[in-house]
């Protein structure tokens, strides 16, 4: 297992927005903890939870993770100040090189391409901080996530069992 350096805030991607007046992502903080706390509630609501769990979708989550200081990277997609998408880079606080990337988005915004705002923002993250690829995992009655992360160039190896593992490789040509 190789050990990420430890990254510095100035690595990070800074906001981006997927127009002027669009909603933008940024890293996540202390002051997005009771908006991220509707989230997860909105998240549960839409049965969402099936295939987005890297963690308990609870208040206590919500606080644990905008008051988070560690290697890790979480990011928030904010429109009119509030919450509607959420975004993690995971792996670097276990010592692992390549990052778990997953992301989700509030029902009601699905479908305008938030989702490829959320993951170009998190790959330029991964990018800044020296990663080769990032890795994720899509449960494979996901088709929605599946189709997005084809299209960015994740390669998925072959399946075994209910979920597929992608990769994308920074340093393969598109
Ligand atoms: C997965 C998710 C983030 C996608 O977000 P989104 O806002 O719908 O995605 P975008 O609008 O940015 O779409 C980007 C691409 O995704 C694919 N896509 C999005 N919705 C789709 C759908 N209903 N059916 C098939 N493909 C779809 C398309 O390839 C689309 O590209 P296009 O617009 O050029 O055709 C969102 O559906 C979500 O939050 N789902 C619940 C949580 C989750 O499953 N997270 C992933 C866990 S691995």
């Amino acid at each position: 297992m190789c050990r990420a350096s430890r990254p510095t805030l100035e690595d990070d991607a800074q906001v981006t927005a997927p127009t002027k007046a669009g909603p933008a992502c940024v890293a996540l903080g202390p002051e997005h903890a009771p908006s991220l706390a509707r989230f997860f509630a909105r998240l549960q609501q839409s049965n969402s939870e099936e295939f987005f769990h890297p963690h308990p979708l609870t208040t206590e989550e919500s606080i644990a993770r905008s008051y988070y200081k560690g290697s890790d990277f979480y990011c928030v997609l904010l429109e009119n100040s509030e919450v509607i998408g959420y975004g993690m880079l995971r792996g670097w606080d276990e010592g692992y090189a390549i990052p778990s990337l997953g992301i989700a988005l509030d029902h009601s915004v699905r479908g305008r391409g938030y989702g490829r705002v959320l993951m170009n923002f998190l790959h330029e993250t991964a990018r800044k901080r020296g990663a080769a690829k990032v890795r994720l995992k899509v449960d494979s009655r996901n088709h929605p996530a599946i189709e997005l992360y084809r299209s960015l160039g994740y390669v998925f190896e072959p399946q075994s069992g209910q979920d597929l593992v992608g990769f994308l490789d920074f340093t393969q040509k598109p």
